[in-house]
């Protein structure tokens, strides 16, 4: 079985993308999430994505389903413990999901969800985590996750996630999440590792890695956590880890903005082979030039 990956896109994505996925032959698409573009260039993006033929699945990241002061607001006020410009803005946010879901149809917008890749020879579970987050704890956009989802509190989606674990079909799990799970390191570099604070730390979110732990208690094999969020490029220089093994689980970051890159007259596209091989799975970054 084969996925792609396709990190942070940020309004980087089109007709020659879909082609060369669908070229591929991969079982299935996962998109990370952050299309951003915050409403009309966003729509429009989403409209070339869903003309993919190969199965596609989408986690919106904290740039989707809201506008600049929105995410303004959450990051400044989430700092501070305070809500109320959030909750101002949170009736919005549901309509632009919507939205954004319609134009991305019949890619599937995934979160607090499972779904199923593969065929009859082989099924995998897709778990869809918490959609919108920002990481570096606690959880984001919560009125907007109160309401569309019942999760009020990171706890609430501790349970939310474990429940999904508990009733996905498959014994081979692979989680969708816009950001990584909290223990895969602390320093700038790592997978999700906070390059923008003097002190770094460890930006992983922790309600994914008590779900991933779950599945793990219970028998399930998780194969992969693919996400994004914490770009490659490292601020103040150097890239990040973007892939690591650990018990038995890759972790795939697959963010490297821009996705697409054109230097010197050429065109390279990025984007990630995961092989869901037995008893290994592997990944692979992959670079097109136009
Ligand atoms: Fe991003
Ligand atoms: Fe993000």
């Amino acid at each position: 079985m084969r996925l792609a990956l396709i990190g942070d896109v940020h309004l980087q994505f089109d007709a020659v993308d879909v082609r060369r996925l669908d070229e591929g032959d991969y079982d299935a698409v996962l998109f990370v999430g952050d299309l951003a573009g915050y409403r009309d260039a966003g729509l429009e993006v989403a409209r070339v994505m869903a003309r993919l033929r190969t199965p596609a699945f989408f986690m919106p990241g904290n740039h989707d389903g809201v506008h600049l002061l929105h995410l303004g607001a959450e990051t400044i006020e989430g700092a501070y413990g305070s809500h109320v410009l959030q909750r101002l803005f949170a009736p919005t946010q549901a309509p632009r999901c919507d939205a954004l879901a319609a134009a991305l149809s019949p890619i599937v917008m995934v979160g607090y969800s499972h779904h199923e890749v593969g065929d009859g020879a082989r099924r995998v579970s897709l778990i869809g985590a918490r959609p919108h987050s920002q990481g570096g704890g606690g959880i984001h956009f919560r009125h907007h996750l109160a309401t569309r989802f019942g999760v009020r509190s990171e706890e609430d989606s501790i349970a939310r996630l474990k429940q999904l674990v508990d009733d996905a079909p498959n014994e081979e799990l692979v989680f969708l999440a816009h950001n990584g799970p909290k223990g895969l390191g602390a320093r700038r570099h790592d997978i999700f590792g906070c390059d923008f604070r003097a002190a770094e730390g460890d930006w992983g979110d922790a309600d994914l890695a008590a779900a991933i732990a779950h599945a793990q208690d219970r028998g399930h094999r998780v194969r992969a956590v693919v996400a994004g969020h914490m770009h490659h490029r490292l601020r103040g220089g150097g890239q990040r880890i973007w892939q690591v093994r650990k018990n038995g689980v890759l972790y795939v970051n697959a963010a490297r903005v821009p996705r697409i890159e054109r230097r010197d007259g050429e065109v390279r596209r990025h984007h990630v082979e995961l092989r869901l091989d037995l008893p290994e799975p592997s990944a692979a970054s992959v670079s097109t030039r136009d």
